[in-house]
């Protein structure tokens, strides 16, 4: 939530700043602003909306030009998004510029102590009272990063900050807690981000800020110290993805490209991970399988489609180990006293491994003495920097707001834990596991199959744009996939979705359905669990029966459901506990479609953000 960028060196900082911020806009897009040190003082600039608004602003009243920036594009929480709440916020005489993410819990106490000393605040936000206490501290300090320190000291919440002031022309100050901010070292030049997307362009060396830490930036290079001033020891690690794989690469949205990536993704997070005999290695899981053969109970935590792709792994961590494994929604999860002790294997996922809520839930699950797994794709980011040991997704970086190739990765790596620990811990599906290894080594292929019949899809979404509801249905592990295809719905078409167990129709839900109401079916395959497949398949002549518009998502060969189905979606006959990582697929086709059908903005939905970084 809210992406931060710091430039000092030789190029224009506001060419820098700018162009970073795009990167980020799919952190928040309510507002942007930039800061720039030139000829001695301070010039800023800010608007409410996209990116689009400022930089029209700058072309309307330009900034002079310097080297040394900041900008900020913003998800509002303190404050509406309005002009005057936008970041950079300046200090009376505006000599200082900050820029924040996060929320300063404590800022309406530090706001009405500035006010006594005779400060006068202009926006409703709970970040401009940094700007006020790092003028009034670094008047009796003269040092930019002794004064964040000092200021830090006083917030309470969580918060990235980062700062410039006209007296330090030649330095950017950044403070870290909980919300994440890196460090590029280039040559000659020094940036700071919230993700390394915002500087791979110019240098691919990165350093992850720890928890409470504050940099300084010069063009020669960073000092890192803790909030009293100790200097802190730095990792610094080569970033692998290139810059275009942050780029559109000729699609007309991030959406369609990552979707149409997911069958790399899916065999990227596979490689190296099967060996020639067909076991796993997944020797990064640095719990000792001691500790796998003991657990107890799994208990995975994550958010949204995230929380959707552990729904699908306690299916197959069930079956596959005979453990009995909770999901839980991270938010709810340490509110309400779990029960975790030392045999409890916790699972947290996240494709940003940011998410404030899972964050939260892994610390209380490790003060517990759990042990704790990170699935995730960004590679030093907080949930895997405090986990016990972390499986890494590898999707690439993951643009568009609404979560596509993310979660197949996570699928995938949710299989790959759930096989290995049925490996380790030898379990009476031993055949079964060896052939579900086999199959997924195959399923990139299926998957890409798939990309290549959604016409029909398109078309479909297309002319249902003026319904105001689609239901989806689903059963065993399809249940979790209407509910994932309900929710990209939602955030992309801004229309009523809601998925359901199809068992669960009968007790309240079918009251929904009305002459020709859009009802997504996932029907499971006919072989293996067929009983299931029957109960399905009744279902759908229940709701046909009251006029429904059925739209079947069914396996290739299955004819039993030809009669039922108003449109047919084929995808291709995998293992049951396989089947979302080609089910998936058309849901999420038919959710860019319709948002694009609406005029909605497919990679960038109102009111959300990629990164939730606040509780
Ligand atoms: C939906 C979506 C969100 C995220 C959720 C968790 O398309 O993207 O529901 O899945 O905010 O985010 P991460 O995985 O970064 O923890």
């Amino acid at each position: 939530m809210c992406g931060i960028v710091g430039y000092v060196g030789g190029q224009s900082a506001l060419d820098v700043v700018v162009a970073g911020l795009k990167r980020l806009e799919y952190r928040g897009y309510d507002s942007a602003g930039v800061a720039v040190l030139a000829d001695g003082g301070l010039a800023a600039a800010k608007k409410a909306g996209k990116l689009v608004n400022l930089e029209k602003e700058l072309v309307d009243r330009p900034l002079p030009t310097g080297t040394t920036g900041i900008g900020h594009t913003r998800w509002a929480t303190h404050g509406g998004p309005t002009d005057a709440n936008a970041h950079p916020h300046l200090d009376n005489a505006g000599r200082v510029a900050v820029v924040h993410n996060g929320i300063i819990e404590n800022f309406a106490t530090l706001r009405a102590e500035l006010e006594t000393r005779g400060h006068e605040l202009a926006s409703e936000t709970d970040t401009e009272v940094v700007a006020h206490l790092l003028a009034e501290s670094f008047s009796s300090c003269g040092d930019l990063a002794e004064s964040m320190r000092q200021v830090c000291r006083q917030l309470q919440g969580a918060f990235t900050l980062v700062a410039v002031h006209a007296d330090e022309p030649d330095v950017v100050v950044g403070a870290r807690r909980n919300s994440p901010l890196v460090v590029g070292v280039g040559e000659g030049e020094s940036f700071l981000a919230s993700d390394v997307a915002a500087f791979i362009a110019h240098t691919r060396s990165a350093i992850e800020l720890g928890q409470d830490q504050v940099v300084e930036l010069r063009r020669d290079g960073v000092m890192v110290t803790d909030f009293d001033g100790a200097p802190a020891q730095v990792r610094t690690y080569h970033v692998d993805w290139d810059a275009s794989a942050a780029e559109k690469g000729g699609y007309d949205y991030f959406m369609l490209k990552e979707i149409a990536e997911q069958p790399k993704a899916v065999a990227d997070t596979l490689l190296g991970r099967i060996d020639a005999g067909g076991s796993l290695t997944l020797d990064e899981i640095r719990i000792p399988v001691s500790v796998l053969r003991e657990a107890a109970k799994v208990v995975i935590v994550a958010c949204g489609t995230a929380f959707h792709a552990g729904l699908i792994a306690k299916y197959a961590i069930e079956h596959w180990t005979r453990i009995p494994c909770e999901v839980e929604l991270a938010s709810e999860f340490r509110y309400r006293d779990p029960i975790l002790d030392q045999r409890t294997l916790v699972i947290a996922i996240s494709q940003s491994g940011e998410t404030m809520d899972t964050l939260m839930a892994l610390r209380h699950a490790r003060e517990q003495g759990a042990k704790v797994l990170a699935i995730c794709n960004t590679n030093g980011s907080t949930i895997p920097r405090e986990s016990d040991a972390v499986l890494y997704t590898h999707a690439g970086p993951e643009v568009a707001v609404a979560s596509t190739k993310a979660f197949m990765t996570q699928l995938v790596a949710c299989y790959l834990v759930a096989l290995y620990l049925g490996q380790v811990r030898g379990t009476k599906w031993g055949d079964e596991i060896q052939a579900v290894i086999r199959d997924l080594a195959k399923i990139s292929g299926e998957v890409e199959r798939v990309l290549e019949t959604m016409e029909p899809v398109r078309e479909l979404a297309r002319s249902l744009a003026g319904k105001n509801t689609v239901l989806f249905l689903g059963r065993h592990v399809g249940y979790p996939v209407a509910l994932e295809g309900a929710l990209k719905l939602k955030e992309l078409a801004y229309m009523h979705a809601e998925g359901f167990a199809a068992g669960e129709l009968k007790h309240g839900p079918i009251a929904l359905i009305e002459e020709d109401l859009p009802v997504v079916v996932v029907v499971p395959s006919p072989r293996g669990r067929s009983v299931l497949h029957d109960k399905i398949v009744s279902n759908i002549q229940e709701i046909r029966a009251r006029g429904a518009r059925t739209i079947v998502i069914a396996e290739e060969g299955d004819e039993t459901v030809v009669p039922y189905a108003d449109h047919l979606i084929r995808i291709p006959a995998t293992p049951t506990l396989l089947q979302p990582l080609v089910s998936t697929v058309p849901l999420q086709v038919f959710a860019c479609e319709l948002a694009t059908a609406r005029g909605n903005e497919v990679d960038q939905p109102r009111n959300l953000a990629k990164s939730v970084t606040v509780e």
